[in-house]
């Protein structure tokens, strides 16, 4: 860990979380051919706090990826488990782990200078993701009841997956909504960009 930054810890875990929510996507999203890491075409502002984010990824350590980008099987609820971690440390869940919108909205946004021009994005983000993962509620409910199951009487932890969903959703959107004077305009970039516009950024990624 201590080879990490406060920086690169963040990095880590926002790619860790954005390859690991498995979006449908179109058939027309096949894997865009770029070697071009897409954080490169727009650099975000830190959304969450780093020194939380720092220290749910130590408490959940996920896998990293293999070269093939591909993760273990078992990563996932490790990944849910670091979001919710950071949306309790954050009382975006409460204590009873109900969402907290109002919270939710201004944890993402006071990590914003007053005059960003990111505060639109991100505040549009918020409000699509939340309302999403609002639509999405049984399907979350269900992925906890079983897991639950499988796990049996050995159980670890079992963590909300909408946590991942809101943490990944937030941060993909704000990315694809990135204002187009804080864009790269290189060739690769431009068809990121473009790929974007009908597909989802875990398309990217695969
Ligand atoms: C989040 O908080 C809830 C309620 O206090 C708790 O049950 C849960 O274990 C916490 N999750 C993590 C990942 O720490």
């Amino acid at each position: 860990m201590n080879s990490f930054n406060g920086n690169s810890i963040v990095m880590v875990a926002v790619m860790l979380l954005l390859a690991t929510v498995v979006t449908a996507a179109p058939n027309s999203c096949a894997k865009l051919d770029t070697q071009t890491d897409p954080f490169s075409c727009c650099t975000i502002p830190k959304l969450l706090d780093l020194a939380v984010v720092g220290k749910c990824f130590e408490q959940y350590p996920i896998d990293q990826p293999d070269a093939k980008g591909s993760k273990p099987a078992s990563s996932t609820p490790q990944t849910d488990c670091m979001s919710e971690c950071i949306l309790n440390a954050t009382a975006i869940y409460d204590k009873k782990g109900d969402l907290n919108d109002k919270k939710l909205n201004n944890v993402f946004l006071d990590s914003l200078p007053k005059n960003s021009p990111w505060l639109s994005v991100v505040r549009d983000a918020v409000k699509q993701c939340g309302e999403t993962a609002a639509k999405k509620e049984n399907e979350f409910k269900k992925a906890v009841a079983d897991q639950k199951k499988a796990a049996g009487a050995k159980a670890g932890p079992v963590c909300n997956p909408e946590a991942s969903f809101l943490v990944d959703c937030i941060h993909t959107t704000v990315f694809s909504n990135c204002p187009t004077t804080l864009r790269s305009t290189s060739a690769d970039c431009d068809a990121i960009w473009k790929f974007l516009k009908n597909c989802p950024f875990s398309a990217l990624r695969q």
